[in-house]
């Protein structure tokens, strides 16, 4: 079969939350877009992630008609619980700073866009295979072959590399034309789904001498939790009475009980702080994991992936509509300063909650003191509060 060559205005690495919102945002502004991913859409729609939505994000997928679900089958959370040495603390998120957060999988997230994308025509091709992009100086060229075996050449005015943590597009941009941030931390999180009732109202951040533990939930029988593990830890050697033991001892105490069930999943989470800049090159954008990672203290990934996309979507929409590239110049620091600060709250979240291997007494006796000042302070626990609902957009 002949190679076959088409065009649009903006081709899109990605069908994630990131890639799919960006292609629903130009669709609706009369922008064409063609979408390239690799995974089949089952395979992405099976793959468990974070559940956290900023008022922000919310309001993106409502507005921009995605979905309403996210305000009937997500769960307005006005707050969070911070336990430590054996008390839990209320960060009261409404009276603080007169925000909310939603609980909605982002596999919810996911499953909205992909169908909103569908309803709309959208073109979306899942299961690709030899994905390559080159020519970021001049018109972006995508080579691909599709699920049915049909190779492609796609050009566009620009291309998007929304492709996730380990970005093809990345690695395309050489090395004398962007910095790499790293940070590693010594530990990782295990994961697990148990099909149990809610043990809390809120989300539970638990900082104990045997390490974090975060209560989640995704609905009335279904659980999500997690608890501070070793990055090579194997999941096979933890059977449900071992995992219960290890919550029972970080969460449980001074009447506080954790409702306990059959692990329906269990999975381990690495953990690392990446930023990759600037996330522009050429006529390449990078946007959400592609660009950069945050360790899952604070729920911050998704957020931020639908940040760079609003904000991505103001420069294209601009360029588009007035020729100017104004906006486009300015993506890289706008999306970037959230980013930053996303990772500071990340970085800062995760140091007060887990117990660093090695830690001596000052450090664990440091911790609660970090501890208190934020829970004693009205201001201690806005910050935290402003943070974790979502800073105000620029
Ligand atoms: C969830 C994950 C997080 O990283 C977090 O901070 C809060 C909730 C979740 O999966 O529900």
């Amino acid at each position: 079969m002949a190679r076959k060559t088409i065009t649009t205005q903006v081709a899109i690495m990605g069908a994630g939350p990131a890639g799919l919102m960006l292609s629903h945002l130009l669709y609706k502004a009369g922008i064409e877009s063609t979408v390239i991913e690799v995974r089949s859409r089952e395979e992405i729609a099976a793959t468990v992630r974070a559940g956290i939505l900023e008022h922000g994000s919310v309001n993106l997928l409502v507005d921009s008609g995605v979905s309403d679900r996210v305000l009937r089958d997500g769960d307005e959370h006005q707050g969070i619980e911070l336990r430590f040495n054996g008390e839990s603390h209320h960060i009261d998120f409404s009276d603080l700073v007169g925000e909310s957060v939603y609980l909605y999988a982002q596999t919810e997230v996911f499953k909205d866009l992909a169908e909103r994308r569908e309803l709309d025509g959208g073109d979306v091709r899942y299961s690709c295979s030899n994905t390559q992009a080159s020519e970021f100086a001049g018109r972006p060229v995508v080579q691909f072959t599709d699920s049915e075996g049909q190779e492609f050449e796609l050009q566009a005015d620009f291309l998007v590399g929304a492709d996730g943590s380990r970005s093809h597009c990345r690695f395309q941009v050489p090395e004398a034309d962007r910095k790499w941030y790293f940070h590693e931390y010594p530990f990782a999180w295990f994961g697990i789904l148990t099909e149990a009732p809610k043990s809390s109202k809120e989300l539970i951040y638990a900082n104990s001498e045997h390490g974090f533990a975060l209560i989640s939930q995704r609905s009335d029988d279904v659980q999500r939790m997690y608890f501070q593990c070793d990055p090579k830890e194997n999941v096979g050697e933890w059977d449900d009475d071992r995992i219960w033991a290890e919550f029972r001892r970080r969460v449980n105490g001074n009447g506080f009980e954790l409702k306990e069930g059959p692990v329906i999943d269990k999975m381990v989470l690495p953990f690392r702080s990446f930023v990759h800049a600037p996330m522009r090159h050429g006529n390449l954008f990078l946007a959400g994991d592609a660009a950069h990672t945050v360790p899952p203290t604070g729920a911050k990934g998704l957020n931020l992936a639908l940040n760079d996309v609003k904000v991505l979507f103001e420069g294209l929409d601009n360029y588009f509509k007035s020729g100017s590239t104004s906006l486009l110049d300015s993506y890289s620091d706008r999306a970037l300063e959230r980013v930053w600060k996303a990772q500071h709250f990340s970085y800062w979240m995760t140091t007060m909650l887990h117990h660093v291997p090695g830690a001596d007494e000052f450090g664990r006796a440091r911790q609660l003191g970090e501890l208190n000042s934020v829970i004693s302070s009205r201001h201690g626990r806005a910050y935290l509060a402003e943070a974790y609902t979502g800073w105000p957009s620029k």
